[in-house]
Parts: C-alpha cells; structure tokens; sequence
C-alpha cells in the first residue's frame, strides 16, 4: 500500500450492512478478547511501519472505540482545554477512527477545516463512515504519514497527537512537522502514554525505577514506545499552556495503573 498524497481523501466507496461506526464503538467480551489476542499474540508484522499499523489494526477495527474508551485516559479532557477559532483549521495526527472529532461536540462546526490523519487503512475506513453518517462537512479523513503530512492551507491553528506519538517511530520529525504548520501563537495539544526521565526536568513527575521499566518493555510489544523525552522536547520547543501528568486504569489489569499525560502547548509568536 502506498501512502496518499496530502489532501486525497479516503475512499468513500463502503457499503456496509453494519456501520463500522457502531462496529467500533459496540463493545463485549468477545470483541475484547479479539482486540486482547492481536495486542498480545498477533501484535503487529511486516517490513515496513505502515504494513505493521495495519497488521496491527485490521483485525482491531470492530471494537476499537470501546476498548480504547477504557485505556486511553484524558481525551476529553485535552479536547476541553483546547480553543476551537471560527474558520481555523484543526489537524488531528494519527487520527484511528475520527473518534476525537466527537470530543469538540458543536464546536467542531467552527473549524472551516478538519484533517483526520492516518496510516492505517481500517481505521480511516471507521473515520469515513463516521464523516458521512455524522453529515461534517468541513472533516476529511486522509491517509498519510504523520511526519510529512501539511494541509492544503498550508498552515493550522490546532495540531493533536492523540496517543500516536508513541506509536511514531520518527517521534521528533512528527512534532517538528506539526510546529512547522501551526500558525504563530497556534496550539499544539497531545495526550499519551509515556514514562518519566529518571531526573525529569524540574516540576515534572519522576517515576520510579520499575514503573519507568514496566510500561516501556509492557507497551513496546505493540510497538507503542513510551518516552521520557517527548515532555522535555514539548517544554523545550512551546510555551506550556497545560500540564496534567497522571495515570489510569488499564482493561482487564486491576492492579496497575499506566501513566499518561494532557499537554497543551503554544507556538510561540515571534
Ligand atoms: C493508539 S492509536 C490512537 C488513535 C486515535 N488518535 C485515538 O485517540 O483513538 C495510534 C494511531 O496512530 C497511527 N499512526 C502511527 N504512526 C503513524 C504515522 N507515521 N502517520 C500517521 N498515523 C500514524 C496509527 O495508525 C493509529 O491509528
């Protein structure tokens, strides 16, 4: 599969006799179980990273907003803190099933632009059906690559990674493209699993030892690889506007709770 120039939108062509939007958000133990199987057993092959997202992915789609619903934490709670402007364009990186888009509720209307970026082809397929059975608009689902992808407008008042970047192995290039297209004094708004430098900078949270090993050798076998350098770089490169570092229950792990952080940060106006 070759990835989609910018701006070509997913194929729309579905006829669906279940909507693949109520398939991904329908959830039950057997759809846990299936979703559990390729997390664990199946994880994610082939030669390169898009053929692994969606050997990852394909079998995942049916189920995907449910399971995630319960292990990836704080979505709502990013898109809450994040401005909507009239007529800006809002760029969601890594976009899965569009299902972000449902967080801005009406004010998602005030974009005159909505870029729902993917590589992986079942997902976006979800995100589709999603546009058209929602009736947006302004939102089109793109298959392309985080790391090079830059709207037609050539420029964005809101960028999201929503629990992608730990899946972008060219983590740096993925948030250098993104601050690259925000408009000065634009916002950059991520939410993620991640671990804590072992001397984090000061007034961040330090994990200790086993929780910084633990979480990084657990999510590295779905190639989901957590940092203690995505915060730093973020500090280092925008002007922090929030900071929310936390942790959360995981499915079927009643012990444990995995880190994640909210981030919201401004590109600076020079
Ligand atoms: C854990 S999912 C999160 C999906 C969605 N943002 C959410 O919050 O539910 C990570 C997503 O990142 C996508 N992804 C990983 N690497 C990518 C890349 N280089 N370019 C575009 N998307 C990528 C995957 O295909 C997947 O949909």
């Amino acid at each position: 599969m070759t990835t989609s120039p910018a701006n070509s939108p997913v194929n729309t062509a579905s006829s669906h006799s279940t909507s693949p939007v109520s398939a991904a958000s329908s959830g039950s133990f057997w759809s846990d179980m299936k979703i559990l199987w390729h997390m664990i057993v199946r994880q994610g092959r082939g030669q390169t990273h898009e053929e692994r997202l969606e050997d990852f992915y394909k079998g995942q789609a049916s189920g995907y907003d449910s399971f995630r619903k319960r292990l990836l934490h704080g979505k709502k709670d990013l898109f809450d803190q994040l401005p909507a402007p009239p007529g800006g364009v809002w760029v969601d990186l890594g976009a899965g099933t569009g299902e972000n888009a449902e967080n801005w509720g009406e004010r998602l209307n005030e974009f005159s632009n909505v870029y729902l970026v993917d590589l992986s082809s079942s997902l976006l397929k979800v995100a589709q059906a999603r546009i058209e059975q929602r009736g947006w608009q302004n939102v089109k689902a793109i298959h392309h690559d985080a790391t090079t992808f830059l709207p037609p407008e050539g420029m964005a008042d809101v960028v999201t990674f929503s629990y992608s970047l730990t899946m972008i192995p060219d983590w740096h290039k993925a948030v250098d493209q993104a601050i690259r297209m925000l408009k000065p004094g634009g916002v950059l708004g991520i939410v993620d699993f991640y671990v804590s430098r072992k001397y984090p900078p000061e007034g961040n949270v330090r994990h200790v030892w086993s929780t910084r090993h633990f979480w990084q050798i657990w999510f590295a076998t779905d190639n989901v690889f957590l940092s203690g350098d995505h915060l730093p770089y973020l500090q280092s490169h925008l002007e922090t506007v929030v900071l929310s570092e936390r942790r959360g229950k995981v499915p079927y792990m009643p012990f444990v709770r995995a880190p994640h952080y909210v981030y919201v940060g401004r590109k600076p106006v020079v």
